[in-house]
């Protein structure tokens, strides 16, 4: 017993659980997981499975994204990097409804499956179905010679190591990383990015790793708020744009580990509805980089603040104005729009971490769930 408990602590590296380890592993993992493929003084980007299928992204009249959980939230980020960057319309799907809709796929539509564990029955079969309806299917996956990476056309492989917490964290932030380096690719290839944004993307995605080891140092603000919050019935995320998938992934964070009930959302849907909940018992978590939607986030924080909701907001770091309205701020370093869920989401991790370690939780091992959902 003492034995396996002896094995345990080194496996988790002196951390306290896997999924602590795993958050402060983002760093090496999203280095581990561009070396080799982006080459930013040159200004190349070389992924082995999208060059040999370069013709087929770029003809593509569309790419459909098929993921589950946070693998989706990762497809969501994806979603908005690809229009952004290669102009190419990209859909979102979860893989459960896809695969049971009759969905319509035409074979010079291009498929991309999102997972992990590359062995979530859903994505599975979603796979399979593109495949007979004649789309080629690209695979992001984290374990070499999982199902889904043998079951598809072709994909890259996430190089995060084993992630063994249940709920997702270096999985997400080193697949969103390959995702970004395909849309630059692609970008690239189109000519819809001009070669001096191409390169500032790719030194700006090689600087990612130390700023995300600053995004880290958020982890005793993040306890510290864990602290206050950790009796919360609810909670609120918002975001926009390309923090939106952020807010979601979030709110799935907290729910998963703590069991505290959290949704996400766009943060101008507020006005829609939810906006009823809002009152001094509600924290709401409000991502708040400064980039184009500043103005329009800021005014959201206002309107919560004037129902008495509790403003804990996530801010690029030298933040003033968000400061002076929110109740709590927590602070991340300054990135490109389209980079900013590699770092805002780290201190969303560290915040569902400590909460559900405060409220004695699973947290490697949350009640009713496994790590890869192979049933349907
Ligand atoms: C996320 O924290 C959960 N563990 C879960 O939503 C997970 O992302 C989902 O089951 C998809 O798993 P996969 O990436 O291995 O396909």
């Amino acid at each position: 017993q003492q034995l396996q408990m002896n094995l345990e602590q080194i496996e988790k590296g002196g951390y306290d659980h896997f999924m602590l380890k795993e958050i402060y592993e983002q760093p090496s993992v999203i280095k581990d997981t561009y070396r080799g493929r982006l080459h930013a003084n040159k200004g190349i980007i070389q992924m082995a499975g999208v060059e040999d299928n370069l013709e087929k992204f770029t003809n593509a009249r569309r790419i459909l994204i098929v993921a589950c959980g946070t693998s989706w939230h990762a497809g969501l980020v994806a979603e908005y990097i690809i229009e952004e960057f290669a102009r190419i319309s990209v859909e979102v799907e979860y893989a459960s409804e896809f695969r049971y809709r009759n969905p319509i796929i035409n074979s010079d539509d291009v498929v991309i499956a999102i997972s992990q564990s590359g062995e979530t029955a859903d994505t599975l079969a979603a796979i399979k179905l593109a495949k007979e309806k004649g789309a080629f299917v690209f695979g992001v996956c984290n374990v070499v010679g999982s199902s889904i990476s043998r079951e598809t056309h072709a994909g890259a492989y996430t190089h995060a190591g084993p992630e063994i917490g249940v709920a997702s964290t270096k999985a997400f932030t080193t697949q969103i990383t390959v995702l970004t380096m395909i849309a630059l690719r692609l970008a690239k290839a189109k000519g819809t990015m001009s070669n001096s944004d191409y390169q500032r993307y790719l030194l700006e995605l090689e600087l990612i790793p130390e700023k995300v080891e600053e995004a880290l140092l958020s982890n005793d603000v993040a306890k510290t708020i864990a602290g206050i919050y950790k009796g919360a019935p609810n909670c609120l995320y918002l975001g926009r744009g390309y923090n939106f998938p952020v807010a979601l992934e979030g709110a799935l964070k907290l729910k998963e580990i703590s069991y505290i009930h959290a949704e996400g959302y766009p943060a101008a849907e507020m006005k829609h509805g939810p906006i009823a909940l809002i009152d001094e018992h509600m924290p709401v978590v409000v991502i708040a980089p400064k980039q184009n939607h500043y103005d329009k986030v800021v005014s959201n924080i206002q309107e919560i603040k004037a129902r008495s909701g509790k403003i804990i907001a996530v801010v690029t770091k030298g933040d003033t104005q968000v400061r002076a309205l929110a109740d709590h701020v927590i602070e991340v370093p300054d990135t490109s729009e389209a980079l900013t869920p590699l770092l805002t989401t780290i201190p969303l991790q560290l915040l569902s971490y400590h909460i559900a370690v405060m409220r004695e939780c699973n947290v490697d091992q949350p009640r009713n769930l496994a790590k890869s959902v192979t049933v349907e």
